[in-house]
């Protein structure tokens, strides 16, 4: 078998066999193949695209690449949850605390930000002291011991993935539905969860930018996850702006503390309860979303959730003492307002940008290897829908370069639409595929 002719074919637009698509995988892992054919592959994948049964056999593929994990040796039935990215995307911190806090073994994968997509694992280094790396052993005694662990995309888990992505990432081949499908879906298998919860996001925020797209690829994931036996419940939700108010690592951190104190952003909030209730009722906890969801507000308003998060943060390296004192946490420099410089209505905030303006202030990596800043961000004050009046703030820079502050202000003011009236009636939450 050639890489040559596995391109060829998928240029004139052929149906790969499995076994072509075992080849490229495992060649490609090995460093047999080098980045250009893998490239030019995935290129013409992108284009001429892949049907139902090749996304599956990718999707294997890359999954054993390498280790997958067994967590059989947890007990309870493992829930896991994946977002396809987006900006302000704080409800991994949130939602972890919230089902691990009734019981729920929560053993979640999670990566680091890239572009305008932020990271959990970057966010959760803003407690001093906080690790992902830790061996097999430990992510699982940590399991079976708090019921909350977060890891990173370490040592061998799906290989074939990390290395694709990274080409895909600078290669623009990332917003084609059975490439992420068959990316996420991997891990996910590789992370060895019985079930998964995903949220997969629309809008100008997302790599899917409209709602029949987002649709198919919720479909198509939650057929492979039909596939391998793990159940796996699919939500689309609302990218085209921030979610929640704070964009920005110790900024996300905080609003989820906030959220957890029961005085967080109505829709991050809104959106941890509708997935949370999918995750336990997944985790056979509950009889219905209606039951799950009032677990979920109880263990909010019993403080029990924000315990949670102390217990997890503490097990992992990190202080658990910021969670009561946020003032511990790195602070930018300079907070700047954005002043409206006029009277309205927020009609749109362009969320693709305001993650781009963040990353340029520091929040995030241009490339895998930059330095980011954990203090800071973007703080919106106003969001779709809400009034304006002017030199009122849109929103806060927090800097730590007054050059760099300026740029963020103008920039900002920029990606808000303000109109004379707001009628459009965007949804949180667009449906579910399970
Ligand atoms: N997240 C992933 O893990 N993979 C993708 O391809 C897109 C988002
Ligand atoms: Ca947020």
């Amino acid at each position: 078998m050639r890489m040559y002719d596995i391109i060829l074919k998928k240029r004139n637009g052929q149906e790969l066999s499995t076994e072509e698509i075992n080849f490229f995988i495992e060649n490609y892992t090995k460093g047999n193949i080098p980045d250009y054919q893998a490239s030019a592959l995935t290129m013409a994948i992108y284009f001429q695209k892949m049907n139902k049964r090749e996304t599956a056999d990718l999707t294997l593929a890359m999954a054993h690449s390498g280790d997958v994990l067994d967590l059989s040796s947890i007990k309870g039935i493992k829930v896991d949850k994946h977002s396809t990215g987006g900006v302000g995307d704080t409800t991994t911190l949130v939602l972890g605390p919230m089902v691990a806090s009734l019981g729920i073994p929560v053993a979640k994968m999670s990566g680091r930000g890239l572009g305008h997509t932020g990271g959990t694992i970057d966010k959760l280094e803003s407690f001093k002291g906080f690790s992902v790396e830790m061996s097999e052993e430990k992510f699982v005694e940590n399991v079976n011991k708090i019921k909350l662990v977060v890891g990173g995309q370490t040592g061998n888990l799906a290989p074939a993935d990390k290395k694709l992505y990274a080409l895909r990432d600078v290669t623009a081949t990332v917003d084609n539905v059975s490439l992420i499908a068959s990316s996420i879906m991997s891990k996910k298998i590789a992370a060895g969860a019985d079930c998964i919860v995903l949220d997969v996001k629309v809008g100008e925020g997302a790599f899917m930018k409209n709602k029949e797209e987002a649709f198919e690829l919720a479909e198509e994931m939650v057929e492979i996850g039909k596939k391998v036996n793990r159940t796996t419940v699919a939500i689309i939700s609302d990218m085209d702006q921030p979610l929640g108010f704070s964009v920005g690592n110790a900024l996300e951190v905080k609003e989820a503390i906030d959220t957890l104190n029961g005085s967080g952003p109505q829709d991050l909030y809104e959106l941890c309860l509708t997935l949370g209730s999918h995750m336990v009722v997944l985790a056979q906890k509950a009889k219905d979303m209606k039951e799950a969801r009032k677990m979920l507000i109880h263990a909010v308003e019993s403080g029990k959730a924000l315990e949670k998060l102390k217990e997890f943060v503490a097990a992992q390296g990190g202080d658990p003492s910021y969670v009561d004192n946020t003032e511990k946490f790195s602070k930018a420099e300079f907070i700047i307002p954005v002043n409206s410089d006029r009277e309205g209505f927020v009609t749109k905030i362009h969320a693709e940008n305001i993650g781009l303006i963040a990353m340029e202030l520091g929040a995030g990596r241009a490339t895998k290897d930059d330095i980011i800043d954990l203090a800071v961000g973007v703080v919106l004050n106003k969001k779709r829908g809400d009034k304006v009046t002017e030199g009122e703030p849109l929103a806060y820079v927090h800097a730590n370069s007054m050059e760099k502050a300026e740029k963020a202000v103008k920039d900002i003011l920029a990606n808000y639409v303000i109109g004379s009236e707001y009628k459009e009636n965007i949804p949180l939450i667009y449906g579910i595929v399970k």
